[in-house]
């Protein structure tokens, strides 16, 4: 039987772990062709051996996403490879942590806002624009709840992550009617990023106030990026959806 994403292709940025990698397998469990970005080329290769036990075509990738040379360069080598990309989701992300704020030096403020807001930018931009010059496609933007809440020592991302969310609506606004944009504002995940929390206090204190009370696991974000991508989600674009147990309430 054919399976819902077979000759689709899908990029994911930072689908070699996390919430990226657990995209990836959830797309290719539908048969979709996936390229995975991450600026380790090994962890991609690894991840896209994992992927080929679908038996779908993949391709490792090795690229920052907030040098936008290396990410053209990137999109040239994927539509030279596949000639197309269906699906774009803007997962790579990145929160350091800083003990006050002024602490804070340039180089993080601008580093996170390059990984988080820079680069999906110029992601959108280009594929979006590719995407809405021949037969459309779908961008989902991986966004955060620290977009839309206060987020002590970790300002810069919150602010990055409310710039994703309102480039979802521009890029949705922007490359309609054949490219749809939405959004995943995810909450709290067990990822590598959860790996600098004390459980502990997690547990005792922030579960509390998560109607859900508990982090989510990664394969927990699959299936509303499924739903996006699909044609079940086809009078949906500029949408900004939290997936976070309710801590968003
Ligand atoms: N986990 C959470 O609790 C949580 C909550 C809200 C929002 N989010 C958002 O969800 C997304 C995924 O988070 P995650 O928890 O899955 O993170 P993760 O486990 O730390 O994985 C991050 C992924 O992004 C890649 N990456 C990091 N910096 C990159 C860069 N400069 N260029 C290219 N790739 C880069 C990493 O691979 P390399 O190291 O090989 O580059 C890895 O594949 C992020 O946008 C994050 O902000 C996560």
């Amino acid at each position: 039987m054919r399976k819902e994403f077979e000759g689709k292709v899908v990029l994911i940025t930072g689908g070699s772990r996390g919430l990226g990698k657990a995209m990836a397998l959830g797309f290719a469990e539908k048969g979709a062709s996936i390229v995975v970005v991450s600026r380790k080329m090994e962890s991609c290769v690894r991840c896209c051996e994992e992927l080929q036990a679908y038996g779908v075509e993949t391709l490792a990738y090795a690229a920052h996403v907030g040098d936008w040379g290396q990410l053209d360069k990137m999109v040239d080598a994927v539509y030279e490879h596949f000639g197309k990309i269906d699906v774009l989701i803007n997962n790579a992300g990145m929160s350091p942590l800083y003990p006050s704020l002024d602490l804070v030096s340039e180089a993080l403020f601008d580093k996170v806002i390059s990984v988080n807001l820079k680069g999906p930018f110029r992601l959108s931009a280009n594929i979006g624009s590719r995407m809405a010059s021949g037969s459309g496609g779908v961008i989902i933007n991986i966004s955060s709840i620290a977009s839309v809440s206060a987020s002590p020592r970790s300002e810069p991302y919150g602010a990055a992550k409310a710039g994703l969310n309102a480039l979802t609506k521009s890029f949705a606004s922007e490359l309609g009617p054949s490219v749809r944009v939405n959004c995943i504002m995810a909450g709290p995940f067990l990822t590598d990023i959860s790996k600098a929390w004390d459980m502990d206090q997690f547990n005792q204190e922030a579960a509390k106030n998560i109607p859900l009370q508990r982090a989510g696991e990664p394969k927990e974000i699959v299936g509303l990026a499924l739903y996006l991508a699909s044609d079940s989600a086809s009078y949906t674009t500029g949408a900004i959806i939290p997936v976070d147990g309710g801590a968003h309430c």
